[in-house]
This record gives C-alpha cells, structure tokens and sequence, in this order.
C-alpha cells in the first residue's frame, strides 16, 4: 500500500518526525539531530506519499525498498517508521539505550533479531558510503527478476568523499537502473565542518552528469518539490536518477540550523518543551491572489513563489455567499500547471457541495468550505469527497459565527480551520480586533480535544496583526494587500516570518523561565536571540553573558 497523505497532515508528520527524534537524542544524551532534521522531509514524504510499504508486514514483497547509506541520521529515520506505524513511538525515549533495538545505527530487520533489529530497516548503516552499492545490488536482481520495486536510497553529502560511492555511481547507469532513485541530502556540513572546507563537492549536479545519472535539483525541504521530482524521476527510463535536495542541517531549531555542533550533540532534557513549542510553531505563509492589481494571477503567482511563499490562497467568490464575484475551478485548473505550491482554495460560494468535483479535479491540495453554506449532511458529503481524492479538508467560519457542534465530530478529518478576521467578500479590509480572543478560545477548546490541524487568520493579516494571531495559535497566515500592496514581495513576506519568530523567541524564553532555565537556553541560542535583543528587551542581558 502507499499511503497517499494529505499536504497539511504531511507536514504535521513530519514535525511528529522531528519532534520524536528530539526527545530520543535528548533521553539518550547523544544522537545526530543535524542530520535527522536535514533529511525529515525526504522521509517524511518517502514514507507517506511515495514508497509502496506495509509497516504492519515490513517484509512484504511488493515492497519498495528504502536504504538510509547516512546511518547516522538513525532518530530521524527511526521516527519517521515509528509515526508510520512500524513500532511504538514510545520506543523512541529508548534510543541508544543498552539492549534496545533502536542503536546509535541502525540494524536491518530480520525475523530472527526481532529484539535486536529494527521493523522497516532494509540496510544496517554506520560506515558510510556502501548504501548506493547495497541499493544496485537489490536494483540489480528486481531487474533480472522482473520486479517492478523501486529502490530509493538516501545519501548525506559528507558521504560522498567515500571512492566507493563513484564505483558504484559508475556501475547503475551502466545496467540501466531507472528502478534507483538516489536522494542526496546536501546539507553542506559533514561532522564538525562545512563540506567545501574538508573535501569541496561542488559542482555536485556536474558530477552526476558526467556519470551519466538523471539529476534533478530541488529544495529538499520542499514536500511540494520532493513529490515533484520524484514524480518526474519516476518517468525517466533506462537512467538512475539522483536528487540532489538542498537541505540546511539542523533545520527545524534555529540555533542548531547550519551548525555544525549539532552535527552529533544532544540538547539538555529540559530544552525539549521549548524546542518542541519552536517545531510547532513553524508558520505558512499563504498569499492571496485577489489582492493588488486587478486579475494577473500567473504573474502573481510566479512573484509569491520567488518571494518565499508557502502556500498559494485562492479566494473563490460566486456574487452570492459574498458580494463579490472572482474566479471559479476553471481559473484554477489553467493556474495549477505554473507552480508546485500547495493550493489552498477558499469556497466562499453558496452550494460547495453541488461543485466540490470541479475544486477536486482542478488540482487543490487544500479545500475549504463556509460552515455558514453547510449542514452536518452536506459537510459529511464533502468530507467524504475531498479525503479520498488525497486532499486536505477546511472549515472556515466567518467573524461572528462559532464553529458548528456538528464540526467538532470531524475533527481527525478536519486539517484547516479558517478563522475569518474581516467580514468576507474582499482584501484590504481591516482586522477585526476581537478575533484575536476567538481564535486562542478555539485554539484551547480544539487542543482539549486532540486537534492536530491547523488554524489559519484570514482577513487583515499585516505587520501589524500577525502577531497577535500567531499568539492566539494561527500557523497558516492568509496575506492579501500586505504583500501585493508592498514592491518588495519577498520582503513583505520575510517582514511577516519576522514578526512572528519574534513573538515565538519572546514565547520560548517566558517557557525558559517557566523551567528555571533562561540562562543556560539564552547561552544555547545566543546567535539567533542577538539580531532580536533589541525587539525583545534582552540586551544588557545578553551582553552581560
Ligand atoms: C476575504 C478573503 C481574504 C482576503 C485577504 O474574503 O477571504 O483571503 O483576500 O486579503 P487581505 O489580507 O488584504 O485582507
Ligand atoms: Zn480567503
């Protein structure tokens, strides 16, 4: 089976990812945080989109094969087969323990080892650069057999510098192995060092070339781009290819990103809380593309994409749930071929429930209808439609509506709910100030209830207005007239990214000192909290460090 996760819930298990091998470095006191967050989205998608597994019949033949050649990014690995199903993810807060199976690197499964080895693990990792060869000798033998598995087999950069890697980067072009697909997690450090200062790498891209591999080149923190060029890889025949995903080690936690440190460092136990608020407090910027100069949505779209958009917000309006008329689910099929973002369409039309076909088929990662336009009868009818097509399901509930008591049964289903924060109908309008408490009551009632989705402000949403919201508990920011007003796209969107790392620095050092431990956790994250001394009143203190 694959499973076909939805945008929205992927990327909540790939915080689950981080999350859990986290808590396993910092209960065993060592581990490699920088490599398992590197490569969290590569596994994360891996396993939840891609890889054809059963995690409770890890030996299934029909499997594809996944070999991880960086060992040593073994929590990151472990965690993401313990959030897929493979074991309990309690299990975690025993890494490295004496006598637990999930050791410092990992052990290839066997049915005879079952104490002793690792559910899902196809290749015991440590010494690096012999995955890629492991993974042409099974590519290898599917060939001569006629199996039709594929073999995905996960590199670190550092690795590379391994001749072995170059034997075997010369042999699968040479058997024609198109069923390998090789992911290199360029995360440009390798041990205590940058890789260009101990054995420079670059041009990577040539390198492959030259040995006659398909490569393509992403952002490896991307879940959008990581699809994408495994989709494509997927249609190359007679080559192997190879993903070369930029990645920043240590991505994830500010203070360990592209440092080399946390290369195989542990945080203190009682940092977890503080870095776990940092992992779900990562925010998604979703421009709207009804705002500034009328239509021109391609264009539009190609600036928010360069700017550092996250998600693209589709305001969809008939003239009659809103007294305003802009496109419909043909506008956004002719717009779905322009980029890989995520498309996050917001129905503010009277029937979603006569037209979600047509919002399905135009190729929407995210959908969401009015509770206003719907009954639990309708909203069931729906869900049930959005889920099976893979797609992420959303509620929003205008400024004066509560969420209805028939939503709350949907929850599990439910990964978005928008909060409107201006009536709906048009951008550019002001935030309205009371929403602020309605969104951290909703926030505190859906956590009581087991809410893993998202909250999303939308209406307003400004340099002005993003911190208040991200405070109540919004991730999903909904930015019209604040980034199409502004010349500068990118920085009007890094300007909202900026606003709420602040807030989220001044959360972290109030939880700090909730843990008597502001001291050490200002000396741990003393590089990112300097260019924010000023904004959050630490200065002297900092200094005096
Ligand atoms: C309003 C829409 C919003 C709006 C946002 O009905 O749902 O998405 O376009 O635009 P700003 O950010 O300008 O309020
Ligand atoms: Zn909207």
């Amino acid at each position: 089976m694959i499973f076909h996760m939805r945008y929205l819930d992927l990327k909540r298990k790939i915080q689950e990812i981080r999350i859990n091998a986290i808590e396993g470095i910092a209960e065993a006191g060592s581990g490699h945080p920088g490599a398992s967050f590197s490569a969290a989205e590569i596994m994360g998608v891996l396993y939840f989109r891609e890889l054809r597994h059963d995690p409770s019949n890890p030996t299934w033949a029909g499997r594809d094969y996944f070999i991880n050649s960086k060992g040593h990014s073994a929590p990151g690995y472990y965690a993401t087969l313990a959030v897929a199903g493979y074991f309990p993810k309690y299990e975690m807060k025993d890494l490295r323990k004496f006598g637990s199976r999930l050791q410092g690197h990992p052990v290839r499964y066997s049915k005879l080892l079952e104490r002793h080895s690792v559910p899902g693990v196809e290749y015991s990792g440590g010494s690096e650069g012999i995955g890629l060869s492991v993974s042409i000798g099974i590519a290898l033998a599917n060939h001569i057999d006629n199996k039709d598995n594929n073999v995905y087999v996960l590199l670190g950069d550092g690795e590379t510098n391994e001749g072995q890697v170059w034997e075997a980067a010369m042999t699968a072009p040479k058997f024609k192995l198109d069923n390998i697909i090789a992911i290199l997690d360029r995360n440009k450090i390798q041990q205590d060092g940058f890789t260009e200062d101990i054995m420079p790498l670059d041009p990577v891209r040539d390198k492959w070339v030259a040995f006659n591999w398909n490569v393509i080149e992403i952002n490896g923190h991307k879940v959008e781009q990581i699809m994408d060029a495994l989709n494509k890889a997927s249609e190359v025949k007679d080559k192997p290819t190879i993903i070369i995903a930029n990645t920043v080690k240590g991505n994830g936690i500010k203070h360990m990103a592209n440092n080399p440190q946390w290369h195989g460092r542990a945080p203190h136990n009682l940092h977890i809380p503080l870095l776990i608020e940092e992992l779900e407090g990562e925010i998604l910027i979703a421009p709207s593309i009804i705002a500034g100069e009328k239509e021109n949505y391609e264009e539009k779209i190609k600036k928010v994409e360069r700017g550092g958009a996250d998600i693209i917000h589709l305001d969809v309006m008939d003239g009659i749930f809103v007294p305003n008329i802009t496109f419909l689910a043909d506008t956004i099929k002719k717009l779905r071929p322009i980029t890989n973002i995520p498309f996050d369409a917001h129905l503010m039309i009277e029937k979603p429930y006569e037209h979600i076909d047509e919002y399905i088929n135009a190729g929407c990662d995210i959908i969401t209808v009015h509770a206003e336009t719907c009954d639990n009868e309708k909203f069931c009818y729906i869900r049930e439609k959005v889920m099976s097509a893979g797609i992420s399901l959303g509620i929003a509930i205008n400024p004066e509506t509560e969420l209805p008591e028939w939503a709350y049964s949907y929850l599990n289903d439910i990964d978005v709910i928008i909060v409107m924060s201006v009536n709906p109908g048009f951008s550019g309008q002001k935030f309205i100030p009371d929403i602020t408490s309605k969104i951290s009551n909703l926030n505190r009632t859906l956590k009581v209830k087991g809410y893993k989705g998202y909250i999303e402000a939308d209406g307003g949403i400004d340099a002005s207005t993003v911190q208040r919201v991200y405070d109540a508990g919004a991730r999903i920011m909904v930015a019209g007239s604040a980034v199409f007003s502004n010349s500068d796209i990118n920085t009007a969107i890094l300007q909202l990214k900026h606003k709420t790392n602040v807030t989220l620095e001044r959360n972290l050092l109030k939880k700090a000192d909730e843990n008597s431990i502001r001291k050490d956790w200002i000396v741990a994250r003393k590089h990112i909290l300097i260019p924010v001394a000023n904004e959050l009143g630490i200065e002297d203190e900092i200094n005096r460090l």
